[in-house]
């Protein structure tokens, strides 16, 4: 196992447990850390654009390691560690507790035998090292594209009691915002509310005026260029989407119009529970800038978008 820092490489042996890494990697800024960091492209991106955080990366595959510390090197950035080894053992015995603000793991291996599920990074016997990474208010930015995996993650870390703002993108799921403060409770939904746009609209039954404020949504969706461009942003582009479907859903999910949504609901959650999570939760999700712009648009064509909106039957909704 090496550890890399802009001043060397040291074998572990050679360092002190935890990990002396205010010495390794000095600086002073808020510290984030990547498990599994594959070829290192985002590390490194986000390490150059943020020249006042400190990151820590870590990678198994000895040639990926060499190729992002070889670039962070050639492009003189002082802010960062780079772990080679197994992420489990270095989250339990090298690296210090509690030190992060922010933690990202991008589509970790899924190894989907349940024989090898403990090989995962996120199970319900691993889980407690890597949420132990992070600081009180820290946050765990989290994204796979095996749905089992995305749900058995959203499991986990309810049990755990984390809170959670999690948006399901596609197959890509994309968790934003997890914080260790309280309780959300956690979203995933992204597929079943475009299903239920998609139902509304082909329902004669619907009202036209409602059919045509859905219409208007899914036409937002599935339009590349909006406020949060998925085709240069990738999943987090579809953020916008889900919130300008939520509103309108919202709008004309009430009266007369319920057992419509109800009756075309593919989700497991309750639907006033996730509309008024998503709302919640908007403003947090796209930024206040985005927010505010989106909130314009939308009430030019009538529709509100509440984010103090309380769940049908008043109260906070489940942990
Ligand atoms: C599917 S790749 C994803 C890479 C990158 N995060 C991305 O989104 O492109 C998973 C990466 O995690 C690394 N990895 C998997 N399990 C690991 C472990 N237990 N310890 C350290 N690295 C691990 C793999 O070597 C691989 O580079």
């Amino acid at each position: 196992m090496v550890v890399s820092a802009p001043g060397g490489d040291y074998a572990l042996a050679q360092l002190a447990a935890p990990l002396p890494i205010a010495d390794l990697t000095p600086g002073g800024g808020p510290w984030e850390v990547e498990i599994g960091f594959g070829k290192g492209r985002y590390l490194l991106r986000r390490c150059l654009e943020h020249p006042e955080r400190r990151f820590a990366g870590i990678e198994q595959v000895a040639e990926y390691h060499r190729r992002f510390v070889s670039r962070a090197r050639r492009r003189g950035a002082p802010n960062w560690l780079a772990l080679r080894g197994e992420a489990l053992y270095l989250l339990a015995s090298v690296l210090p507790r509690g030190f992060a603000a922010a933690v990202h793991v991008y589509f970790p291996d899924p190894w989907p035998k349940a024989r090898h599920h403990k090989r995962r990074l996120f199970d319900a016997e691993t889980v407690d090292l890597v949420i132990g990474l992070l600081a009180p208010g820290g946050r765990l930015y989290f994204a796979t594209d095996f749905l089992d995996y995305g749900e058995l993650v959203l499991e986990l870390l309810a049990t755990l009691g984390v809170a959670l703002v999690a948006v399901g993108v596609g197959l890509r799921l994309v968790f934003g915002d997890v914080t260790l403060a309280a309780g959300l409770t956690a979203l995933l939904l992204a597929p079943d509310i475009f299903i239920l746009l998609v139902r509304l609209v082909m329902d004669k039954d619907v009202p036209r005026r409602a059919r045509w404020l859905i219409g208007g949504a899914i036409a937002y969706w599935i339009s590349p260029i909006d406020l949060l461009p998925e085709l240069f942003l990738g999943p987090i582009g579809y953020l916008d989407d889900l919130v300008v479907a939520v509103a309108v859903l919202s709008q004309v999910f009430t009266g007369d119009l319920e057992p419509y949504a109800r009756k075309h609901w593919t989700g497991r959650q309750d639907l006033h529970v996730v509309l008024h999570d998503i709302s919640a939760a908007a403003r947090t999700l796209l930024g206040p800038a985005v927010h505010d712009r989106l909130k314009r648009l939308l009430a030019r064509q009538g529709i509100t978008l509440d984010d103090t909106r309380s769940p049908k039957g008043g109260g906070p909704p489940p942990a």
